[in-house]
């Protein structure tokens, strides 16, 4: 039976560039189901970024439906949508976005909710992701490779289904960025989540279960 945890529905989203309308997204529809790990290609300026950001309900689309873990989210409030966020979502951004003057830990401990407290162990999963020893550093301290797993460790503090991830390899090297790429993957599969991944890197792509590529506006 297929659960699924992301569904778009023929999304279309147009921006305005003066007094012309640029059409980004032109009837994309994509699911993904528990377990599954797709990946999102496509030239620079295809869309890819807004589709994640709609995806995650940071961004309304002019038109289609959106469903989390199986529930039409198009028309949630504002309120409703940090609720979904909260208890779905978890971002892995392009740049790692740490807090400078947190330690490790810290930048996990400040972002878990107390419902999550007893349920994600977060020692356990610095351990898991090979960072233990950074614990106790500030990110100046890490390399690039570290940073960037600390920052997906943070992904998923409050145990999320759903985990999207616009170019999470773009600062690290090949194999760094193959070590972060494997990290989802073992999340999606060891726990049974689900997770969207925006790339422009080819040699992470036998790592996912599907790979979709985005061009004028469609998705095949
Ligand atoms: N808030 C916005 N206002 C106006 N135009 C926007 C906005 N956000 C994105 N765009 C335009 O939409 C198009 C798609 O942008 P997007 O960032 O989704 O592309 P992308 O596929 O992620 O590109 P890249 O691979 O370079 O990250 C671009 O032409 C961009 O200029
Ligand atoms: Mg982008």
């Amino acid at each position: 039976m297929s659960e699924y945890r992301l569904q778009l529905e023929e999304i279309r989203k147009t921006f305005r560039d003066g007094s012309e309308t640029h059409t980004v997204l032109d009837g994309v529809s994509l699911g993904v189901q528990k377990g599954e790990f797709a990946a999102i290609v496509g030239p620079s300026g295809s869309g890819k970024s807004t589709l994640l950001t709609i995806a995650g309900m940071l961004l309304s689309p002019d038109s289609g439906t959106v469903s989390i873990a199986g529930e039409n989210v198009t028309q949630a409030t504002k309120k409703e949508w940090t609720k979904i966020r909260r208890e779905h979502l978890g971002f892995i951004f392009q740049n790692h976005q740490l807090l400078p003057y947190l330690k490790a830990r810290e930048q996990l401990t400040m972002f878990q909710l107390k419902e999550y407290r007893d349920k994600v162990n977060i020692d356990e999963m610095l351990s898991e992701l090979d960072i233990e020893a950074c614990r106790n550093q500030y990110p100046s301290e890490m390399s690039g490779g570290q940073k960037q797993r600390v920052a997906i460790a943070r992904a998923f503090v409050n145990d999320p289904d759903l985990i999207l991830a616009d170019e999470p390899t773009a600062s690290l090297d090949g194999e760094h960025g193959r070590q972060v790429v494997e990290m989802i993957r073992m999340e999606v599969k060891k726990y049974g989540k689900a997770a969207v991944m925006v790339t422009h890197d080819e040699r992470v792509l036998d790592l996912v279960d599907c790979v979709y590529r985005l061009e004028k506006g469609k998705l095949i």
